[in-house]
């Protein structure tokens, strides 16, 4: 857009910085008024829980709560004790339902228990004749924390309600237990639709035998991805001010570490580090964040910069041992709002939780001293909120340990950055290959754990046309290899796991016909793709989106616009599959399949 010296003169600073995607942050609300008048029901594209046709043994209503103007607010805190003995329980569901009316923008929300966080969420933004949603999380690896008595539930959800932005969330949580009886319905019969309900249940009354011997493939199903059986233990890697500020660590830059000391029991056999992340501020979309020269060189006022990579990285007493590239979940009012309605982005209402196992660690920690876990971001700026639950497996004596072998090193990063004025190419790639051993003897014998890992990241931004025009094209995979032997050099177990988290997002801003306002294109391409093999089992996951649309901005307002979202769901395990494709279109779901048959 051509800015003529009399607009430099009448226009305040901000409008002197000509139209570029490189400056506009991509996260908006908007206040576009749809036609229904009913409230509207938004949703994650999941499979659907086991129990989710089955009614629960018991259930506890643990928060009914309005987060209103909770801005700079501690979180809300209610004390918290499992449901009466006489409710025998094998599952626990986390059901939290949430409503909201008005103009609101998206925001991050934690529950905790003692410290331990249970989900990180995000909330869709609101419509002014509202909209509601439900998200169910399995939290039954959670278990040694939901058994205590008198713990404290935290919710921390920071909202702000003035003139302009009225909505307020409206969030209920329950647990919901469910008993040893029918737990698992084979996916392929499972389906939301309600036809598909009732037909499961026919099956489940007629084909109660099976359903037991269904519950037994559910628990080996879960031993096939060991990191979901109850630990005995989960300590929180939390922040210890978290009654007053939430328990998740802020993180404002790359030198930031969080730690926190911990003394483990020395009856310690498995240990297993879950880390919650979300990034925000100006990291929120870090993997579209150009160098920090050509912020500097071009001056512009953005401080969304340094970079496109980013890790969360792990250390004990300051050694590196774990490290993940989150998955990049797009929040609802991120890219273009109008692709989030009313299907939200891959993870945005359950952001996933990343496993690092440091068994092979046990050598380290099992020597009755303190030892501090650090969280930091590799390249970080503000800001990330991260936290973590160490869950420990202990064995009914004193194990011994040792580590034998720790070779975790840095990814090894390379740059690549290319630009003349505002286009330009900035590449970036990254690997790393990593080894790491230990042995534990315990009740269950001397067994040596060899941890191997394959890290791949590559990341390319461009941008064109004076920087109208801004691109990204993302990977990243990992491959983990668990083997775990006996002292004879045994086979005992083997597990790999490999996940993909393709990306690519177009924008190009173009001025729009009115003053002040631009148009923009929009495109999203995105894969949340993770395998496990455990001996002859395997899990697959692929969860895809592609959306494409336009829209007219104001500011951070997104006034008109089209969108498009289509999303693929797949899930397959040794028992069954699920599969749904929807298809929206300007706000309406005009194809929804959900289809039971395992292809591949
Ligand atoms: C939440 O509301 C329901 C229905 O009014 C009520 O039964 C329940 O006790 C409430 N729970 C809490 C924790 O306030
Ligand atoms: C929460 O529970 C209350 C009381 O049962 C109910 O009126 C309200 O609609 C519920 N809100 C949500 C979001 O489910
Ligand atoms: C929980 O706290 C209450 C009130 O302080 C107390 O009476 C009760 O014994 C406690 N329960 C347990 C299991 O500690
Ligand atoms: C744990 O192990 C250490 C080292 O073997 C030993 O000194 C200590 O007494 C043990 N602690 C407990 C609580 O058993
Ligand atoms: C370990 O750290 C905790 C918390 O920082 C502290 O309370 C405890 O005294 C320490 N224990 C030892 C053995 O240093
Ligand atoms: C654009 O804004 C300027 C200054 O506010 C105003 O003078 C002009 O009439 C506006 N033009 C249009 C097409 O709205
Ligand atoms: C979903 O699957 C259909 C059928 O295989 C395919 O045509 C479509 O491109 C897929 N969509 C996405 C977003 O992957
Ligand atoms: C995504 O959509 C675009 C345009 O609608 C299409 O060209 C492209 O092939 C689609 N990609 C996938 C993976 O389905």
């Amino acid at each position: 857009m051509k800015i003529t010296n009399l607009f430099i003169v009448i226009l305040p600073l901000i409008f002197i910085i000509p139209l570029q995607s490189a400056t506009l942050p991509p996260h908006f609300t908007k206040s576009i008024t749809k036609h229904s008048t009913n409230p509207q029901r938004y949703f994650q594209l999941t499979q659907p829980l086991p129990s989710d046709d089955i009614p629960p043994a018991c259930s506890l209503t643990i928060l009914n709560h309005t987060f209103g103007n909770t801005y700079g607010s501690p979180p809300v805190t209610v004390s918290y004790t499992p449901p009466p003995a006489t409710c025998d329980w094998s599952l626990v569901v986390l059901d939290f339902r949430a409503e909201c009316k008005g103009e609101q923008y998206d925001r991050i929300a934690g529950v905790w228990i003692a410290g331990v966080e249970l989900l990180r969420t995000s909330t869709a933004q609101p419509t002014e004749a509202g909209i509601f949603w439900n998200v169910r999380k399995d939290v039954t690896k959670y278990s040694s924390i939901i058994t205590q008595h008198n713990l404290t539930l935290t919710v921390m959800l920071e909202n702000i309600i003035n003139d302009e932005f009225t909505g307020a969330y409206d969030v209920n949580i329950s647990l919901l237990f469910y008993s040893d009886a029918p737990v698992r319905v084979p996916l392929s019969i499972v389906s939301v639709e309600s036809a598909a309900r009732s037909l499961s249940r026919k099956l489940i009354s007629v084909q109660n035998r099976e359903i037991e011997g269904r519950l037994d493939r559910d628990r080996m199903l879960k031993s096939l991805y060991p990191y979901n059986n109850p630990a005995d233990l989960v300590f929180p890697i939390s922040n210890s001010g978290g009654v007053d500020e939430g328990f998740w660590f802020r993180i404002e830059d790359e030198f930031h570490v969080q730690k926190k000391n911990v003394q483990i029991s020395n009856r310690t056999h498995k240990a297993v580090l879950e880390l919650y992340v979300s990034f925000h501020g100006n990291d929120e979309f870090w993997y579209m964040n150009p160098s920090d020269s050509y912020v500097e060189t071009n001056h512009l006022s953005t401080g969304r910069a340094h970079g496109a990579y980013r890790e969360v990285l792990v250390t004990i007493d300051g050694k590196l041992v774990g490290a993940v590239v989150p998955f990049p979940v797009i929040f609802t009012g991120g890219i273009n709002p109008l692709f989030w309605e009313p299907v939200v982005s891959i993870g945005a209402f359950d952001l996933p939780s990343y496993d690092i196992d440091l068994t092979p660690f046990l050598g380290l920690l099992l020597d009755d001293k303190n030892h501090s876990i650090g969280i930091q971001i590799a390249d970080g700026i503000s800001f990330w909120l991260v936290d973590a639950n160490l869950h420990l497996w202990l064995d009914d004596s004193d194990v011994q340990a040792k580590t034998l072998k720790s070779k975790f090193p840095l990814m090894e990063i390379q740059r690549q950055d290319e630009f003349v004025q505002l286009d330009g190419e900035f590449e970036i790639e990254g690997e790393r290959e990593s080894e790491v051993a230990g042995w534990v003897h315990s009740s269950k014998g001397n067994l040596q754990t060899l941890i191997t890992e394959k890290t791949k990241f590559k990341n390319k931004l461009r941008f064109k046309d004076e920087g109208t025009k801004k691109q990204v094209h993302q990977k990243y995979k990992k491959k983990t290899k668990i083997k775990i032997t006996d002292e004879n050099g045994q086979l005992v177990e083997t597990l790999e796991f490999i996940i993909k988290y393709p990306l690519k997002i177009f924008i190009e801003t173009k001025p729009g016909s009115v003053n002040d306002t631009s148009v923009m294109i929009t495109k999203v391409e995105q894969e949340r793709a993770e395998r496990v093999f455990g001996g002859i089992e395997s899990m697959v996951l692929s969860h895809k989106q592609n959306c494409s649309g336009l829209m007219v901005v104001k500011g951070s307002n997104v006034l008109s616009g089209s969108a498009e979202n289509h999303q693929n769901y797949s899930y397959a395990d040794g028992f069954g599959c699920y599969s749904r494709s929807v298809d929206v279109v300007n706000g309406d779901v005009v194809g929804d399949d959900t289809a039971s048959i395992c292809v591949g």
